[in-house]
């Protein structure tokens, strides 16, 4: 424990949910903020992922588990549908992902959204002490601050956007784009995952707002306030991750997976089943790469982790019909009675059974179609044997390419470019997979999730 102030974390999803495994699964938040929290004296507090009508009576279930100290709330059936399942994710999600096509907009789940980041503030502010630094998470909670605000909280408040922040043209078809971004204008500090996402941000404040911009401080001036808006690049808890690999169940689970595939090479792609994540044009380019070379049909098998996500959203239920047809559609072309090329699996592991997949994989297919950053692409960097490292293959559209430009970049988009690239992997000297490992390595070790915190809240307590 250090002597820094105590932090309160508030953000959607608390604890890491039971056997969703790693951040493929659950997402890159919860763990990160697990290991955040772990480090210094702090409260999480949000949402407990249940349904119940104490969502009504304001009750909140204190726990300390693995020196972590949370504090949750349940949502009644209404509040999960217009503000979970509703406006966060199916208006902000497909709109910060740039699908406009999938994006609802409806004036209940927006009312919805706002009533619980109210019931959020009323629920939280009497959690804060004075001298507490507040650090709030997610597209879901955009408004809090302001709701903090209004209920007298002084404290020092920042914000960490975990997804991209959309290009201007987009944004503004949000109906009250300009009230949510004024909402964001509250916090002393507001971080983004890439400069990329950050300078979309910057743009719509100086060119839709009129707000005065200093981009080489990052400050934000706007009626008489002033919010500093930076990248801060999330990355994977190395400490905890590199040392699975000492561990038995990841030795057995790499066992498991090589003595499975035999002489065949394993690909692997882990991620929560979500459109975003590009599966179903993952699964094209895998077709594509067999039609064009048909004798290797037998050297490579693929294993896609997607474990269900967000299930009562129409857009989810419609890329698992998709995706299951795609894998049945190959599977049924390429299959022989002993080979099966795509093993698809709808469920979590844990995060050393999944160093154990990493390390048996020698290809990591990581080709989301936008991403904020992506910790599965760092996990399987760091779970590789530097003496003979998989390819990691990896979409330019997400954040983690800005950092990992050795790994293989490709466009999900064309099935063309991911079948070149999955053949380039396949047959990479040793030499240049050690090269483009070593590269890459340092970067997914040293900008680990302590950095990410410590960066933020440096920023956060000078503020
Ligand atoms: O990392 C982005 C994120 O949306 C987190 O906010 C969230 O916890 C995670 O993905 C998983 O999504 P969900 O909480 O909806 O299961």
């Amino acid at each position: 424990m250090t002597s820094d102030p105590r932090l309160v974390v508030i953000s959607n999803r608390v604890a890491v949910p039971k056997a969703r495994g790693a951040a493929g699964a659950q997402g890159g938040l919860a763990g990160a903020l697990h290991a955040a929290l772990k480090s210094r004296e702090g409260l999480w507090f949000g949402w407990s992922g249940e349904e119940s009508e104490s969502g009504r009576t304001g009750h909140i279930d204190t726990q300390t588990n693995d020196g972590v100290t949370t504090a949750t709330i349940d949502l009644s059936q209404r509040d999960i549908d217009e503000y979970y399942n509703g406006y966060a994710n199916a208006t902000l999600w497909p709109l910060f992902h740039d699908r406009l096509d999938l994006a609802e907009y409806e004036r209940e789940t927006a009312k919805g959204y706002e009533r619980v980041n109210e019931r959020f503030a009323e629920l939280s502010a009497p959690l804060i002490g004075p001298d507490d630094v507040v650090w709030v998470h997610d597209y879901h909670l955009i408004p809090l601050g302001e709701r903090l605000r209004a209920r007298g909280v002084q404290n020092r408040i920042g914000f960490f956007l975990h997804i991209p922040w959309p290009p201007t043209r987009l944004f503004v078809s949000l109906p009250y784009h300009e009230r949510l971004v004024r909402t964001l204008l509250n916090y002393d500090v507001v971080g983004f995952q890439t400069k990329e996402w950050l300078d979309s941000f910057l743009h719509y404040c100086e060119h839709e707002l009129g707000a005065e911009i200093d981009r080489n401080s990052g400050k934000v001036s706007f009626e008489g306030r002033t919010t500093i808006a930076r990248a801060y690049p999330i990355g994977i808890d190395w400490d905890h991750f590199s040392r699975l690999g000492e561990t038995g169940e990841a030795r057995q689970a790499q066992q498991r997976l090589m003595s499975s595939t035999r002489r065949r090479a394993a690909m692997i792609g882990v991620d929560r089943l979500d459109y975003s994540k590009g599966i179903p044009e993952r699964i094209d380019g895998i077709g594509r790469f067999f039609d064009r070379n048909p004798e290797r049909v037998s050297d490579l098998v693929f294993v896609q982790i997607a474990p269900p996500s967000r299930e009562d959203v129409e857009s989810y239920q419609k890329i698992r019909a998709e995706l299951e047809q795609k894998c049945g559609q190959i599977n049924g072309a390429r299959s022989e009675v002993d080979m099966v090329p795509i093993r698809y699996v709808n469920r979590g592991y844990s995060h050393a059974e999944l160093f154990g997949f990493f390390r048996a994989a020698k290809i990591g297919l990581v080709t989301p179609l936008r991403d904020g950053m992506n910790l599965v692409a760092k996990e399987y960097v760091a779970a590789q044997d530097p003496e003979d490292p998989g390819v990691l293959v990896l979409s330019r559209f997400a954040g983690a390419a800005a950092q990992l430009k050795d790994a293989v970049l490709v466009n999900p988009h064309s099935p063309d470019d991911i079948a070149h690239a999955i053949r380039m992997a396949l047959d990479m000297p040793l030499e240049e997979r050690k090269r483009r490992y070593q590269a890459m390595i340092g970067t997914v070790r040293d900008d680990n999730v302590q950095e990410w915190t410590a960066n933020f809240l440096r920023d956060l307590g000078t503020a």
